[in-house]
């Protein structure tokens, strides 16, 4: 019988077993209470409160604006609808790159205050002192490699990450290195699917990708991309499993039309 199905609560132990069986891991964003209830009945086995919440749900260019306060409110939605999946949230840019202390402290909100089960950071043995602080509070922490969204300014674009072997050597050594402190999982973003299927072999925690090829433990995309919510961005990696933005126009269109005509509301739908 597949892991999947048996589980009633999916926590980062489920995770490693479902690595271990071979079970593929199917991630989705999420950011608000009625698209987490919707993941969840569906079968999602972990939703991510992504700071991607900052272009999705703000607005803005970069996922560099949205605060702890933001994220917090986030994912208490989220977890409020939540019975299955386990939920992660992202520590937005510039709550723990400062020192281990204000790392954890930020950590530490996030779990009192959301109800969520691990945090989510972007970064490789740069950060690895405040990993280890954080996970010494026994919070979970997912890794995030790749193309890490927080240091856009560093990168200058959002182009397919450490195709140059320098570039991949760091990658790997700072898999090893959260992989070894004790993190639960790694995201990896946009980078060569050969190099996600060395990593995925060399650390016995789930790698998910997102624009890493097949060969890892399983794949996260951002919902509102998914769904087709989102009409401007279409990177190779991205399939689009319904044309919702679509859908949505239609129906608020009709709607204004019936508005206009006097043909709503009818008088059925009156008292
Ligand atoms: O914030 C986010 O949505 C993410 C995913 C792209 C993995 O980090």
């Amino acid at each position: 019988m597949a892991l999947h199905k048996n589980v009633k609560r999916v926590t980062t132990h489920v995770l490693s077993a479902m690595k271990l069986k071979g079970e593929k891991i199917a991630m989705l964003t999420a950011y608000d209470y009625s698209y987490a209830r919707l993941l969840d009945q569906a079968g999602i086995d972990v939703i991510l409160v992504g700071d991607s919440a900052s272009n999705v749900m703000a607005g803005y260019e970069t996922t560099l604006p949205i605060t702890l306060d933001h994220m917090i409110y986030h994912a208490a939605s989220v977890v409020r609808a939540v019975n299955r999946a386990l939920v992660v949230v992202d520590l937005p840019f510039g709550t723990y790159q400062g020192n281990p202390m204000g790392a954890l402290a930020s950590a530490i909100r996030i779990m009192k205050e959301t109800g969520a089960s691990a945090i989510k950071l972007e970064g490789g043995e740069e950060i690895i002192e405040s990993v280890d602080r954080i996970l010494s509070a026994g919070i979970p922490v997912m890794g995030h490699l790749g193309l890490t969204p927080q240091s856009i300014h560093k990168f200058g674009t959002y182009v397919v990450r450490a195709t140059e072997s320098d570039e991949a050597e760091k990658l790997k050594k700072d898999a090893l290195a959260l992989a070894k402190s004790g993190c639960f999982g790694i995201v990896l973003e946009k980078i060569p699917a050969k190099l996600a299927g060395e990593v995925t072999r060399s650390v016995n925690i789930p790698i998910i990708g997102i624009g890493a090829g097949s060969e890892v433990d399983g794949q996260v995309l951002v919902l509102h991309d998914m769904l087709g919510i989102t009409q401007e961005f279409s990177p190779r990696f991205l399939r689009r499993y319904h044309n919702l933005q679509m859908e949505i126009k239609g129906a608020v269109q009709n709607y204004i039309e019936d508005v206009r005509s006097r043909n709503f509301p009818n008088e059925k739908e009156q008292y």
